[in-house]
């Protein structure tokens, strides 16, 4: 049976290109990085932070600790933050913040990640109030993961950024898919994570990396992320082997390849939309297409048919599906998965 796996862009694997360098390298590209000395890691790192447009960066091993040691490097446990409220640091890294950071959550909707800045203003904490704790940090996620991989204007992230600097917060930014959102926007990287304090980026996913996050920001605050990643158990050695991978990510044309993903994504949408059926296909800037049913009938059982099927997705809520484009899906993949959806929706609904 055909598989068409659109779970995740986590499922994604290295390109050959990426296995021909990291099989080239010998020992020599390698060494002990807990005390600084992988050459490999070490050009990723500078390469990576010359990209952002940040002092420094550091390769970690997930897009969750990545968050958390940018986090811990930026509060004092009984500060308060404000998450999205369906942000993934709030919903899907385990209460990190709270439980290792000893950090105090307060939430706030958006729409599609662009929050009321008249209501972000009402969270903030009285300095003066000798009850409040106090708030020390913002964050945003960009492309916004759970609103469907919509993209935050550059134009919204300076006035975040105006925000949080008015207010003495620091700004973090989880750009998962930051790449997505350059290459949706058209615009370098750099344009987008300027306006940030402190940004986790991750090679796993649309760049198809096997492992691997980065973080990037002033040398002040990597320095204190890499101290906080040795706590976390997040020292590894002879790192070099995974930062190979990397390497090849961020050349220039890996990542215009996300555009093909963004193009499939799209073609999805369109198919999705032309059932006639009785769902919504929510608006698609990148890589991830979200359908809402609007019959009582839960996202599980859809999905499990579909399973059946070949077709793998995920479901993010009841009554909302994800699918998620990536390497390794093509455009005759998605034709194939449109038929499908189609047979399975129309028996279902
Ligand atoms: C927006 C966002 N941030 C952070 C992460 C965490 O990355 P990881 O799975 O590498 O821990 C994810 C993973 O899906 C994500 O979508």
């Amino acid at each position: 049976m055909k598989i068409v796996d659109l779970r995740s862009d986590t499922v994604t694997k290295p390109s050959p290109e990426m296995w021909e360098f990291m099989k080239s390298m010998g020992n020599s590209r390698l060494g002990d990085d807990v005390m600084g000395e992988d050459p490999t890691v070490n050009e990723l790192e500078e390469k990576a932070a010359k990209l952002i447009g940040k002092e420094a960066a550091l390769f970690v091993s997930s897009g969750t600790q990545g968050n958390l040691v940018l986090l811990l490097s930026q509060t004092r446990p009984g500060d308060e933050i404000l998450l999205e409220e369906l942000s993934h640091i709030y919903g899907h890294e385990v209460g990190s913040a709270a439980r290792i950071g000893g950090l105090m959550i307060r939430t706030y909707p958006s729409n599609k990640g662009v929050p009321s800045f008249d209501y972000l203003q009402s969270l903030i904490r009285d300095k003066e109030d000798i009850h409040e704790p106090p708030s020390s940090l913002l964050c945003t996620e960009n492309t916004h993961n759970y609103h469907g991989g919509t993209i935050i204007s550059i134009d919204v992230l300076k006035r975040m950024k105006d925000f949080a600097s008015n207010n003495n917060l620091k700004f973090h930014l989880d750009g998962a898919r930051i790449f997505n959102a350059a290459i949706g926007l058209n615009v370098p990287v750099s344009e987008i994570t300027k306006h940030a304090d402190s940004v986790m980026f991750c090679l796993s996913k649309g760049l198809s990396c096997p492992v691997g996050s980065i973080v990037a920001g002033s040398k002040e605050i990597i320095i204190k992320a890499r101290k906080f990643r040795k706590m976390l158990g997040g020292g590894m050695r002879q790192a070099g082997i995974l930062a190979a991978f990397g390497l090849i990510a961020l050349e220039p044309k890996w990542i215009k390849r996300l555009d093909e993903d963004h193009r499939n994504a799209k073609l999805l949408a369109q198919g999705l939309k032309s059932f006639n059926l009785p769902i919504r296909v929510h608006p698609t800037d990148t890589n991830i297409v979200i359908i809402e049913l609007l019959e009582k009938v839960r996202a599980l059982k859809i999905i499990t048919a579909l399973n059946k099927a070949g077709i793998l997705a995920f479901n993010i809520s009841k009554q909302k599906i994800r699918f998620v484009t990536h390497y390794g899906i093509t455009e005759d993949d998605i034709n194939y998965s449109i038929e499908q959806i189609g047979l399975i929706l129309r028996e279902k609904l």
